[in-house]
């Protein structure tokens, strides 16, 4: 100990029973277990546990892992052109490569279920693989792969949830109908959703419609500020990197949650019975600055109208009068049918939750709820846009459950990206995402206890990958991926997620 001249001997006093403060006397007929500090309970895990029957996964995405990006038929992708174009994604990577898991699937899935002891499996289908022009003529090497690819989840045990859109749009469909701008790329959606429900529904029960639709729309069609505190804001950008004025903009968010309730509908109609559907969004998280049932309040508030345009309307049925004052004349246009259509009853509710999106206290304005700033000083994740509070992760489920009554809620997405390193010895010590895990699923397990009905958690990400426009730099994976040799390398954090899937519960 620096600055200390305490000696082996000094210190081993100290602790001696009279600077404890017992007695002697009372030390003596007393044997070693009577006096012994009872070991807390929590290290066990047992008072952390999360329901029985809870899923565990990691998630994935085509464009970010599999590869293969024109082999066996598959068309090109908004990403594929908007990646090959130099200067849109750091270090001009591109998800030529990626993982390579559209060849290496099989020892994926075996990594899985030894490194992670995972019953669960979120990955998405490039809808360029099955309709390579992103209508007419199926091409059935990309479905087989897909197909394949279940099998193997099944045979390991893994539960296989699907993803539908996780933003590979044909490029095609960008050309012919500029892509979500139009109306019929929602309805070309909902064709492909609806083979594929038909060609894969022996296989696949589970089925997530969009992911993200506020990350595409947003990134893709204007790009998005977000806020990271101290009034600083960073810019997100990503394909087809348009910038479309607000009422073109409100349009495409409208197409993609008319796409989302389609797609439900044409799921329905030709998935077999117990087919089961919802979408994954990252619907904003208004946290309570204060946990008083006025502040719980008004971050509900907060949270149904900061999620207008996509979460609220697609379980309501209805944009509120507060989102169409808000956009006036550039409102999206639409009917009652659509409206109907949008808010087609689900099975299940996905969110990611990453980050809280705005701190919030009670307001007497008509709103109901203030904002308070993010302090430049607050605690982030690697990621420029990642604000750290485990808190998110509570709250998330919690306004869904209490602001539409959701019966079954998934996490889709939540993780960090860290620094991570190989060290010497061959180890990737992720203390940060450690710490990061524990904290978000500690949240998490408090949410469940208090009976917000949350099914099953989707670790970001399964391993390392093509991170959209930062590239491979900034790796989120439980699991490290070499980019060179396509060697896998549990991390720190894989052995952590393996001990909470074991136990059921957070350790
Ligand atoms: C959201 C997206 O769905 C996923 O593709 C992305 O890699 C992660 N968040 C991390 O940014």
């Amino acid at each position: 100990m620096p600055g200390t001249s305490l000696s082996r001997r000094d210190f081993l006093k100290s602790t001696s029973a009279a600077a404890i403060g017992v007695s002697a006397a009372t030390l003596a007929g007393c044997t070693r277990t009577d006096i012994a500090p009872a070991r807390p309970a929590a290290s066990s895990g047992a008072g952390r546990r999360f329901p029985d029957g809870f899923y565990w996964g990691t998630g994935t995405s085509s464009y970010q892992i599999e590869g293969a990006w024109n082999e066996d038929g598959k068309g090109e992708s908004i990403w594929d052109r908007y990646a090959h174009t130099p200067g849109n994604i750091h270090n001009n990577d591109t998800g030529d490569v990626a993982n390579d898991h559209y060849h290496r699937y099989k020892s994926d899935v075996a990594m899985m279920k030894a490194d992670l002891g995972a019953n669960a499996y979120r990955f998405s289908i490039a809808w360029p693989r099955i309709f390579p022009s992103g209508t007419g003529q199926p091409n059935a090497k990309g479905l087989d792969f897909y197909r394949r690819l279940v099998d193997e989840l099944r045979a390991a045990g893994i539960e296989p949830f699907a993803t539908l859109y996780h933003w590979d749009l044909p490029q095609a469909l960008h050309e012919k109908y500029r892509g979500w701008q139009s109306k019929d790329t929602a309805k070309a959606f909902a064709d492909y959703a609806g083979y594929v429900a038909g060609q894969l529904g022996d296989r696949v029960r589970h089925y997530f419609t969009i992911n993200e639709f506020r990350s595409f729309v947003e990134g893709g069609y204007r790009g998005i500020d977000v806020q990271v505190g101290g009034g600083k804001t960073v810019h997100l950008g990503g394909a087809p990197g348009l910038r479309l004025a607000d009422a073109e903009l409100n349009q495409v968010r409208h197409h993609a949650v008319l796409g989302h309730g389609l797609a439900v509908q044409a799921i329905r109609a030709h998935g077999p019975a117990g087919t089961r559907v919802g979408f994954a969004e990252n619907m904003l998280v208004a946290v309570p600055f204060i946990e008083t049932p006025a502040h719980v309040k008004a971050a509900e508030a907060a949270t149904r109208e900061l999620n207008a345009d996509f979460t609220t309307v697609m379980l309501e049925g209805r944009y509120t009068d507060a989102y169409l004052k808000r956009t006036g004349a550039n409102a999206p246009k639409f009917t009652d049918d659509e409206l109907k259509t949008i808010a087609s009853p689900l099975d299940f509710v996905g969110i990611n939750v990453y980050k809280p999106n705005l701190y919030v206290e009670p307001s007497a304005d008509p709103a109901g709820y203030a904002t308070i700033p993010i302090n430049a000083s607050h605690p982030k994740m690697k990621s420029s846009w990642h604000v750290f509070d485990p808190e998110a992760l509570y709250w998330g489920p919690h306004h869904v459950q209490a602001l539409w009554g959701a019966k079954s809620i998934f996490i889709t997405e939540n993780g960090c990206a860290a620094s991570d390193v190989m060290s010497d010895g061959g180890r990737v010590y992720d203390s940060d995402r450690v710490m990061f895990l524990r904290a978000y699923l500690t949240q998490l397990q408090r949410a469940t206890a208090d009976g917000v009905p949350v099914k099953g958690y989707f670790h970001w990400s399964l391993m390392d990958n093509l991170e959209w426009i930062d590239g491979f730099g900034n790796r989120f994976g439980l699991i490290y991926a070499d980019f060179q040799t396509q060697e896998r390398t549990p991390k720190a954090s894989a052995a952590w997620f393996r001990a909470a899937v074991e136990r059921n519960a957070v350790v």
